[in-house]
């Protein structure tokens, strides 16, 4: 990964930091062989707000949160991470950079606890005499330390994971992409296939992450309830570009649908 910063910047006047996105993308386009998954595709993400990203099925919005942590490369266009230009080429530099993802799948260890979920793949490791071993109780501290700041402090850390509900798994997904402080968190459908409570849950759990000064992505169909409801701006996206924009407080769920299904061209109501 390179950080370059644009030697344009260094003469303008600076902005506060507040005013400076966390995460900006502008006009990127992404092919597939001949299919042109995104054909310029633009968004911010700033800190303490959930963006959310919305649109029909196949409109670019998985590809475009994939290039934003590093998964997919793109072929043109602007990634600015903190106002700084950005060459994100794998996962790794996106999660260098503080951007954790948190999958549909999960990617959880059904045969696995939730302390072991957490760290895994990234144990805390002791080098003593018994050469690299797990230092599970230390894993467990911070296991608790994570699951009682997202008040999660009820959730058993020794139960595998396969034996909890949709909504509990959900949780320590997000929790194990806290764990290593990350300025900004991409969830993609969070609330697929849980129940109204469960749901509810979840956007708290967001809601307190955003509280915490991160930015948060959510992609997600669940429009007429957690979009408009749980979020603070809506992305549209329509084949493969971004459409409308909207203040999540001051729009319908219907306005939103129309706009992805192609009803009000070019609407940005985000301010
Ligand atoms: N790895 C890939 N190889 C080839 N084509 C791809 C790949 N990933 C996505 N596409 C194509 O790019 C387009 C955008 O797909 P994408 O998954 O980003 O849509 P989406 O908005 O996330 O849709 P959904 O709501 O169904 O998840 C689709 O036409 C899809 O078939
Ligand atoms: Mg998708």
């Amino acid at each position: 990964m390179t950080l370059a910063i644009a030697e344009t910047r260094s003469t303008a006047v600076p902005k506060p930091a507040a005013s400076v996105p966390l995460i900006s993308m502008r006009n990127i386009h992404k092919s597939f062989g001949s299919l042109q998954a995104l054909r310029g595709a633009s968004v911010e993400v700033r800190a303490g707000e959930i963006v959310a990203l919305v649109g029909d099925n196949g409109a670019g919005k998985s590809t475009l949160v994939k290039v934003m942590a590093g998964v997919h490369s793109f072929d043109s266009g602007e990634y600015e991470f903190g106002g700084v230009p950005v060459d994100i080429r794998s996962p790794s530099d996106a999660t260098a950079l503080g951007i954790q993802t948190v999958y549909q799948d999960l990617a959880l260890c059904n045969n696995l606890d939730a302390v072991q979920n957490l760290f895994l793949g990234r144990e805390l490791t002791g080098s003593g005499w018994f050469g690299r071993r797990i230092r599970r109780a230390e894993c467990e501290v911070r296991a608790r330390e994570v699951m009682a700041r997202m008040r999660l402090g009820n959730l058993s850390l020794t139960r595998p994971v396969g034996a909890m509900s949709g909504g509990q798994r959900q949780n320590i997904a997000i929790a194990r992409s806290i764990l290593w402080k990350p300025k900004v968190v991409i969830l993609d459908e969070p609330t697929a296939a849980l129940s109204h409570s469960a749901a509810q849950q979840v956007a708290s759990l967001i809601r307190s992450l955003a509280d915490d000064g991160l930015g948060v992505v959510v992609v997600s169909h669940d429009i007429h309830h957690f979009v408009v409801n749980a979020t603070d701006r809506i992305v549209v996206m329509r084949l493969g570009a971004d459409v409308a924009a909207f203040r999540s407080g001051e729009v319908t769920g219907e306005q939103v649908v129309n706009a992805m299904v192609g009803g009000n061209e070019g609407v940005n109501l985000a301010g």
